[in-house]
């Protein structure tokens, strides 16, 4: 079979939740291939370096070998985040509406790969297509006996599961995931244990992203060095960009990892809209970074825009043009954010709010010289001082529109 150049997005993955046009296609070939020698999938990941792609960029192997390592308690689960609830991402839901096999074939090899016997699809509840598409394919495959063919890999049934999530965008903090699989309000637990190690009811769990489980029937079928060569630089394999914003053509584009962001921007999405010049980009959503003109040559791939200070998270892109207000488009994401949080920590539950108070108060020409202090002295406090990442996200935000665009907060000063 020919190697495609688009591995997730190609037209002939895109048809749905019809099992037989994506076999037609050599959907599920992958999953025999890796029935015969499970483990062998693992390394593959290694070699290919296969990031995780849900925001961390952490290598995917590294979680799978933990899990691998680890007995069933008397489970074993694999998660598959579909939360996607961040500002600005809209990659999994692609995925789940239109390939929804691409991503239960991935999902399958990954929980023979660690030996994981009860895979949980987590999906945002919003996500009505998304939802019904996967549940369509779910029970395609049962009718069909693929799952059977993993189990037999397996040695015992492999139980596949579509759980609609809380609807909070927390809830797609990996940790706060178990929660709910558990039947509780998401809430993050500290770490560690990891749910590598303890996970759903205290069994090894092995939590990836939509977007990355996707990857690996492709990484399967045609092996490690066509993935690497998919990418540019130090990117391997391909990435989701999802481009919103200022620009004529915003969408979902798989490009190689590593690709430029002024390729991104002027020659997928078109350019900025009425040809105004770019202010600046929130990268990976708006809890992390924001990048300027004098960026538009970093490479889109976690490693250098790590270099460059920003990250790549999610592979979100927000462009927003000259005349926009970096002051209240700050503003609107940190008031998400402190909406967004769980509360269980006192620093992020009142740190949060109190951000977002004070950046109201710039933002509508109330703040004063004293309130754009506070909100600086609190940025250099409140790192760390969450059990989960949300709030370190926020201050990064805050931090990177300090560093570019300082003069907006103190123009706006009354
Ligand atoms: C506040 C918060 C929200 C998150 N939401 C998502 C999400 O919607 N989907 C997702 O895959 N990962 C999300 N993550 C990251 C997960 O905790 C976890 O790292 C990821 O699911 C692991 O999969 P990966 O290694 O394939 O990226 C979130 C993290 C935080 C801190
Ligand atoms: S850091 Fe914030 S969102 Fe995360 S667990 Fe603590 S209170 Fe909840």
């Amino acid at each position: 079979m020919e190697p495609l150049n688009q591995l997730l997005l190609h037209p002939d993955h895109r048809v749905g939740a019809d099992l037989t046009r994506w076999q037609a296609h050599g959907g599920g070939s992958a999953l025999s291939a890796a029935a015969a020698d499970p483990a062998a999938v693992r390394e593959l990941v290694r070699l290919a370096d296969l990031r995780g792609l849900g925001g961390s960029g952490f290598p995917v192997w590294k979680k799978w070998d933990v899990v691998a390592a680890e007995p069933a308690r008397p489970d074993k689960y694999l998660v598959v985040n579909g939360n996607e609830d961040e500002p600005g991402t809209f990659k999994d839901r692609l995925l789940l509406e239109e390939t929804p096999h691409q991503v239960i074939e991935g999902a399958v090899i990954a929980a023979l790969a660690v030996g994981a016997n009860r895979v949980v699809f987590y999906v945002n509840p919003d996500l009505a297509r998304s939802l019904t598409a996967l549940k369509l394919a779910i029970e395609q495959w049962r009718a069909a006996g693929l799952t059977e063919i993993a189990a037999r890999a397996l040695g015992r049934p492999l139980e596949l599961e579509l759980l609609p999530g809380s609807g909070h965008y927390i809830g797609g903090e990996e940790t706060a995931a178990l929660e709910w699989i558990e039947g509780r309000f998401p809430f993050p637990r500290g770490k560690p244990p990891y749910p590598a190690q303890s996970g759903v009811h205290g069994c090894p769990t092995l939590v990836n992203n939509v977007e990355t489980l996707a990857h690996v029937p492709h990484l399967v079928l045609y092996g490690v060095d066509w993935f690497r060569g998919r990418g540019i630089g130090r990117g391997t394999g391909t990435k989701l960009y999802s481009l919103s914003g200022d620009v004529l053509h915003p969408g979902v584009y798989e490009l190689p990892m590593g690709t430029p962001l002024r390729e991104l921007i002027y020659a997928h999405g078109g350019g900025l809209l009425s040809g105004k010049p770019l202010k600046a980009v929130f990268t990976g959503g708006p809890s992390n970074t924001l990048l300027t003109p004098a960026d538009l040559d970093v490479a889109l791939d976690f490693d250098s825009l790590r270099e460059c200070g920003g990250s790549l998270g999610t592979g979100a892109m927000i462009v927003i043009s000259e005349g926009t207000g970096v002051v209240k488009r700050v503003a609107e994401y940190v008031r998400f954010f402190a909406h967004s949080s769980c509360g269980q920590c006192p620093p992020c539950k009142t740190g949060t709010a109190t951000l977002s108070r004070l950046l109201d108060r710039i933002d509508t020409g109330r703040g004063t010289p004293a309130d754009l202090a506070t909100l600086e002295n609190l940025c250099a406090m409140l790192p760390n001082s969450g059990r989960c990442h949300l709030l370190n996200g926020v201050v990064q935000l805050l931090d990177s529109s300090f560093r570019h665009f300082h003069h907006e907060y103190r123009n706006a000063l009354r």
